[in-house]
C-alpha cells in the first residue's frame, strides 16, 4: 500500500515500510526503511531533529544552517553542491557538469505499474507505484523517481526516468537506479564474486569508512561480480539489492563521515555517456530492494520467491523443467549421429527426459575456432540434418534440445566473409579475439533481423522444446560514433532479439549461458526462466557456487548437471551419488558419457532420476536455505510447503571423530511432528577393496524416524556413526571425502 499524508510517503509492505517526505525546503528526503510502521502517527517520532551543527560542512542558505546536504538522509544525490558522499545523477552540458537541485513537483500513485525498460516484473492488483517528480528549473531537467511496491512478497522496484525539458543536449554520465541512505549502523556487504568456473562465491566485506564498489564492466553483468548484494547489520537486519540488467552494473556501499551508509546500484559509470536531446527521457533498469528484520537469509528467500513469481514468464514459468543429458562432456565436438543415439538410448533407460544437443552441430564446426554465424546444421556429420536426428530422438519418448551462441561470430565463418562490417570493433583497430571469436553489433538492427530469421529457421526445422543460448566472451573495442552509449544500446537490441525470438517460439524452453554463469541476471530471466550456473560441475566446487546463486535466485533458475569423475574442471574423484545430492537442490541435468558408467552408476542413475521426480516440485520450486554446522559440515534445505530435502554435505572424511553427525532443521515448528526418510543409496563397497571389513555392507542406512520439531530444532536428530577406522559395523554411515546424503522431511 502506498499512502500520501504530508509531508509523507509510506510505501507498506506485509512486513516492511518505506518512508519519504517533502521537506521544508522542497527535497525529497528519505525518512526510513525497515519493519512493518502500523501506525502512520509514529512516523515523526523517527525523524532526527536534525539540529546538530558541524564544523566545516556547508548547509544549504542562512535560514537552514542546519540543514546538510553531506548529512541528510536522500533519496536522489548530484555532485557540487554540497553532498560529498557517491551521486545518482550525474549531468553535463557544453562541457560542464550540471549542478542541479531536484525540488519537489509532483506526485502520483497507480495500481500496476508503468511499462518499464528493460525487462519489467509483471503486475498484478497486489502491485502499486508511486511516482514523484523532482526538477531543477535552472538546469530544465525532471526527474520522476518510481517505487513499485509488491505488498505480499516485501520488495520494492525502484527506477528513475530522466526528461531533458531544456533547449539544447544533456549528457548522462551517470543514472543510479537506487539511492538508499541508512541512518547508522555497524554493517557487512556481501557480494557474489568469482570467474569462469568459480562463479559467486560470496565475499564479506565489513564496511569502514569510504566507499566498497562492486560492478562489471564485461559488457555483460558478469561472473567477476554479480549485480546481488546484501546489507546486514551486528543487529541481524539485511536489506538485499539486485538489478533488473544484463549489462555492465555497478553497485557502492559508502560510509560518510557522519556514519551514514549510502547504497547506489544501478549501470555502471565505467565507458557509459549517454546523450539526451530536447524533450528526450531516459529510463534506468528497475532495482530491486528487500528488507529482513532477520538475516540476509531471509531476505534471500524474499528474492527466491519474488524471481519465481514476478521476474519468470511465460509458458515454463511454473512448468516442472525436465531432467536433461546434454552431450557437451560425454563427447565434446567429437561426436557422430550414432554415438548421439546411443547417448539418447541410454539417457531413456536413465530416466531422463530431455536429450539436448550442444556444440558442433552446424555447418563446419569441429573445433572452436570457426562457423560462429552459420547457423545451418552440417549435412556431414549429421545426415538428414537436425530434422532427421531430432526425429529419433523423439521417437525414442525423449523431448530434442539445441545449443546456440547467436550474438558471436567467428572470423573464420561465412557470415564473416560476407559481413565484416557487422563485427564490433573500431576501424582502426584490430578487435581484441577470445575464444577465437568476435561479437556481433547487435545494436544493428540487420544483425538482429539476420539473426532472428537464421534462429527461426532452426527453430522451426525440426521438434525442438529447448534451447541452450549461450555467449562465450566478454565486450570490448566499443564502435564509435557515440561509444558511451554502445554498451547499453547492445543490451537493448539483445533484449529486443531476446523479445522477438521468445515470443515467436513461446512453447521453447531457453536456458541463459555464457561460458556458464558470466551472465546470470534478473534482465536475462525475464526472457529465460533458467541459466546455466558455471561450467564447473565439481561437486565440492558447486557448494559455493550454488550457494551463492540460491542466495539472489529460485532453484528453478539455476541449472545443476551431474557430470563425470574425475571433475573435468579440477580433476577431483567423487562417488555419482554425492554428485547428484549436490545437483538436485536445482533444475537437474546429466552431462556425461552415460554409456561409460559401471552397472552399480547405472543404477544409481535411475534411482536418482526417479526421487527426483518424485520430489520435483519441492527441489524446484521450494525456497533454499543452509546452516552451517562447522567448515567441514553443512545442510541444505529446501521447503515447499510440507516438504523439506535436505542435504548433509560433508568436505573431508573425519577419522575416529566418536561422535554422531546430527539433522537439524532450524526452521521446524515445535509443537509439530516430522517424519525423517534418508534416501537409499548404494555404496560401491569395492572402491573401498578390504579395508577393515567394508566389504560386509553394502546399503547406506535405512533411516526412518518420526520426530518433533523442537528436536529437530534445538537438539538435531542423531544420523548414526560414520566409518570410525576400527572395523564395520551395519550401522557406519560411509559418507568419504566430499560425501552427502539426502532427506526428506515431512511435516505430519
Ligand atoms: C560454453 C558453455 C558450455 C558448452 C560450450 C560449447 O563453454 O558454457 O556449457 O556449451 O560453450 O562450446
Amino acid at each position: 500500500m502506498i499512502r500520501f499524508t504530508a509531508p509523507y510517503f509510506h510505501l507498506s509492505t506485509a512486513g516492511t515500510s518505506y518512508v519519504m517526505k517533502i521537506s521544508e525546503q522542497g527535497f525529497l528526503e528519505h525518512v526510513c526503511y525497515g519493519v512493518g510502521i502500523e501506525n502512520d502517527e509514529h512516523i515523526p517520532l523517527l525523524e532526527e531533529s536534525g539540529r546538530i551543527r558541524l564544523g566545516t560542512v556547508p548547509y544549504t542558505d542562512e535560514q537552514h544552517q542546519t540543514v546538510f546536504p553531506d548529512n541528510i538522509l536522500a533519496e536522489i544525490a548530484s555532485a557540487g553542491r554540497g553532498d560529498f558522499r557517491s551521486s545518482s545523477i550525474e549531468l553535463w552540458k557544453d562541457g560542464s557538469m550540471l549542478l542541479p537541485e531536484f525540488l519537489y513537483e509532483s506526485f502520483r500513485i497507480f495500481e500496476g505499474k508503468s511499462a518499464s525498460f528493460p525487462a519489467s516484473a509483471l503486475a498484478d492488483r497486489t502491485v502499486s507505484t508511486l511516482e514523484i517528480t523532482l526538477s531543477d528549473a535552472a538546469c530544465s531537467i525532471a526527474v520522476i523517481l518510481r517505487y513499485t511496491v509488491y505488498e505480499e512478497d516485501d520488495v520494492i522496484l525502484r527506477s528513475m526516468r530522466i526528461e531533458n525539458r531544456a533547449g539544447g543536449k544533456v549528457e548522462i554520465r551517470r543514472s543510479s537506479s537506487l539511492l538508499l541512505d541508512i541512518p547508522f549502523g555497524d554493517y557487512t556487504l556481501y557480494s557474489y564474486d568469482g570467474a569462469w568456473a568459480r562463479e559467486r562465491h560470496e565475499t564479506a566485506h565489513v564496511l569502514k569508512s569510504g566507499m566498497t564498489v562492486i560492478d562489471s564492466k564485461l559488457g555483460i553483468s558478469g561472473n567477476e561480480h554479480n549485480p546481488l548484494v546484501f546489507l546486514e547489520n551486528t543487529r541481524g537486519e539485511a536489506y538485499g539489492f539486485n538489478l533488473i540488467y544484463s549489462g555492465n552494473h555497478m553497485e557502492t556501499a559508502e560510509v560518510s563521515p557522519f556514519g551514514r551508509i549510502r547504497v547506489t546500484a544501478g549501470m555502471n559509470v565505467y565507458a557509459f555517456q549517454w546523450n539526451l536531446g530536447p524533450a528526450e527521457a531516459f529510463e534506468t533498469p528497475e532495482a530491486v530492494m528487500t528488507y529482513s528484520p532477520s538475516g540476509r537469509q531471509c531476505a534471500s528467500a524474499n528474492f527466491q520467491n519474488f524471481v519465481r513469481k514476478f521476474i519468470i514468464r511465460g509458458r515454463w514459468k511454473d512448468k516442472e523443467r525436465p531432467v536433461l543429458v546434454n552431450n557437451w562432456e560425454a563427447t565434446y565436438f567429437d561426436f557422430t549421429g550414432e554415438k548421439l543415439l546411443r547417448l539418447a538410448d541410454e539417457a531413456v533407460s536413465g530416466g531422463i527426459e530431455l536429450f539436448v544437443l550442444d556444440d558442433g552441430w552446424f555447418r563446419g564446426r569441429r573445433d572452436d575456432t570457426s562457423s560462429l554465424g552459420d547457423w545451418e546444421p552440417d549435412e556431414d556429420r549429421l545426415p538428414g540434418g537436425l530434422k532427421a536426428l531430432a526425429d529419433k530422438i523423439t521417437a525414442k519418448g525423449l523431448m530434442f534440445g539445441l545449443w546456440v551462441e547467436p550474438e558471436m561470430i567467428s572470423r573464420n565463418s561465412l557470415l564473416f566473409s560476407r559481413h565484416p562490417e557487422w563485427v564490433v570493433r573500431r576501424k582502426e583497430r584490430e578487435p581484441l579475439v577470445c575464444r577465437h571469436q568476435y561479437v556481433l553489433d547487435l545494436t544493428k538492427k540487420e544483425v538482429r533481423d539476420y539473426l532472428f530469421e537464421k534462429l527461426s529457421a532452426v527453430f522451426s526445422s525440426c521438434s525442438l522444446s529447448y534451447v541452450k543460448w549461450d555467449m562465450n566472451r566478454t565486450i570490448t573495442d566499443y564502435p564509435d560514433p557515440d561509444n558511451g552509449e554502445f554498451l547499453h544500446r547492445y543490451i537493448l537490441g539483445l533484449y529486443s532479439l531476446l523479445d522477438r525470438i521468445t515470443s515467436a517460439f513461446p512453447d521453447i524452453l531457453f536456458e541463459g549461458c555464457a561460458s556458464g554463469g558470466n551472465r546470470f541476471d534478473l534482465g536475462l530471466l525475464c526472457f529465460m526462466p533458467q541459466i546455466w550456473t558455471s561450467d564447473n560441475t565439481d561437486l565440492h566446487d558447486r557448494i559455493a557456487i550454488q550457494e551463492g546463486t540460491l542466495m539472489g535466485y529460485p532453484s528453478s533458475a539455476m541449472t545443476a548437471h551431474v557430470s563425470a569423475s574425475p571433475s573435468h574442471q579440477c580433476l577431483r574423484h567423487s562417488r555419482i551419488e554425492s554428485r547428484f545430492n549436490i545437483a538436485a537442490f536445482s533444475s537437474l541435468g546429466y552431462e556425461l558419457d552415460l554409456s561409460m558408467l559401471c552397472n552399480e552408476d547405472r543404477m544409481a542413475v535411475k534411482r536418482q532420476t526417479a526421487f527426483y521426480k518424485a520430489h520435483r516440485c519441492t527441489l524446484q520450486k521450494g525456497v533454499f536455505s543452509k546452516l552451517v554446522i562447522s567448515s567441514n559440515q553443512r545442510f541444505w534445505y529446501m521447503t515447499y510447503g510440507k516438504e523439506t530435502i535436505a542435504a548433509q554435505i560433508q568436505t573431508l572424511n573425519e577419522c575416529h571423530s566418536g561422535r554422531e553427525d546430527r539433522l537439524f532443521m532450524p526452521f521446524a515448528k515445535d509443537e509439530c511432528m516430522y517424519e525423517v526418510e534418508a534416501r537409499r543409496e548404494i555404496i560401491p563397497l569395492c572402491e573401498y577393496g578390504t579395508i577393515s571389513g567394508v566389504h560386509e555392507c553394502g546399503e547406506s542406512e535405512r533411516f526412518f524416524a518420526l520426530v518433533s520439531g523442537r528436536i529437530l530444532k534445538h537438539y538435531g536428530l542423531p544420523l548414526g556413526p560414520q566409518f570410525t577406522g576400527n572395523g564395520m559395523s551395519p550401522s557406519f554411515r560411509l559418507l568419504g571425502d566430499f560425501g552427502s546424503r539426502l532427506y526428506v522431511i515431512r511435516e505430519v
